[in-house]
């Protein structure tokens, strides 16, 4: 078992616990638990025979559903439950569940505790990580929102069991990621190309995933500064998903390392056979190399990207060395003209 404590200044400390079994951890718990119908379907039977009595509220699965219809009808059930300040909401599910149980948490009663047992990779190494909590409002992704730690939060392996590959591959983005801002956990995963969707093999990669994260959350709770690197191929790969939507987050986040590690060879010092090992760790996860819309139509797109300060220029986190990666800012038509190379030099 490993555990991890992340203490900042804005709340109180969060506690992720790596572990089996992990509702056996959860005795006399009070409250309500939120999850979605997917993984009531497959976990109902376990969660009522272990929380025998405990209200169950379960939104329909899916990004589509992340709205404030949902955020406020788990709200009404906490209210109809009558949950009191010292009682929890119990996320069990993937980032979408925790993100709108956590917002929610954070708003009833002004704000009371909140557990997450992480059912999704992505979920597992990434979005329970940190205590950012959101629905998408009008049109925009993660729109409303608040800062609120999860009091503990249960990383249990085993519910990868049931998860579908594509989910796999979308919390894999997300671990090639860090692996590009990490050199310990960039050589593990090189070292094991053939292990990647290996369950025995996540479950041992986990833990280096989440303190790679939590490291960055606890220097920088509010995303001043160093918080940012975590953006790495989201700028490029968050374009691609507007302009597309048919692959995975974590696919269109490993698309866009590839993009962005080759911009980063156009334009700033770098290892280039590094970069080219990172390229090549990122399409072994996708299975080669995805059918994508025209670069000229994504560069378009990350003109409006919320993270680029100005509309003149583009904000990107460059892998450039092993565990190094920098700041690029870059002219937005730099930007679209490199986009439109690197899909006709190395994209075919
Ligand atoms: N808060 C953060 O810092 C942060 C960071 C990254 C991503 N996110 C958010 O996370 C969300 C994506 O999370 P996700 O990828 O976990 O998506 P998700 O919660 O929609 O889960 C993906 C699918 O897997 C199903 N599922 C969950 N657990 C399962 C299991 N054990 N077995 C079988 N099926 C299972 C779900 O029902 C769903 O259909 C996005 O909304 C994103 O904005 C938040
Ligand atoms: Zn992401």
């Amino acid at each position: 078992m490993k555990s991890f404590r992340i203490r900042e200044e804005i709340s109180a400390e969060s506690e992720i616990i790596c572990c089996e079994n992990a509702f056996e951890r959860l005795t006399d718990f009070h409250g309500l638990i939120f999850t979605d119908e997917n993984v009531l379907a497959l976990y109902g039977e376990q969660i009522k025979a272990h929380f025998k009595g405990v209200p169950v509220f379960a939104m329909p699965a899916g990004e589509e559903h992340k709205t404030k219809e949902t955020l406020f009808a788990l709200l009404e059930a906490c209210a109809k439950a009558e949950l009191h300040r010292n009682d929890k909401i119990l996320c069990i599910g993937g980032g979408v569940v925790g993100d709108i149980g956590g917002l929610a948490s954070a708003l009833y009663m002004r704000g009371i505790s909140c557990i997450q047992v992480s059912t999704t990779l992505l979920a597992q190494v990434d979005s329970s990580v940190g205590g950012k909590t959101a629905v998408d409002f009008c049109g925009v992704k993660n729109l409303i929102g608040a800062f609120h730690q999860p009091q503990t939060v249960l990383v249990d392996p085993a519910f990868l069991k049931t998860l579908p590959a594509r989910e796999l591959r979308c919390g894999l983005g997300e671990i090639v990621k860090h692996a590009a801002l990490d050199g310990a956990l960039f050589d593990k995963l090189n070292a094991n190309r053939d292990k990647l969707f290996d369950l025995d093999f996540l479950a041992e990669i986990i833990p280096d995933n989440i303190a790679i994260k939590a490291r960055v959350v606890q220097a920088d709770a509010r995303e001043a500064g160093l918080r940012q690197c975590l953006n790495l191929g989201h700028t490029t790969g968050h374009a691609f998903e507007l302009v597309d939507g048919s692959l995975s987050h974590g696919e269109y986040v490993l698309v866009g390392t590839i993009f962005e590690a080759e911009i980063a060879r156009r334009t700033t010092e770098c290892n280039g056979a590094y970069l080219d090992e990172l390229c090549s760790l990122a399409r072994t996860v996708l299975g080669g190399m995805p059918s994508l819309p025209a670069a000229e139509r994504v560069a378009a797109l990350s003109r409006l990207d919320k993270k680029n300060k100005s509309a003149d220029t583009v904000s990107l986190v460059a892998p450039v060395r092993k565990g190094e990666y920098k700041l690029l800012k870059l002219a937005y038509s730099e930007y679209a003209e490199l986009l439109t190379k690197v899909e006709k030099e190395v994209i075919c």
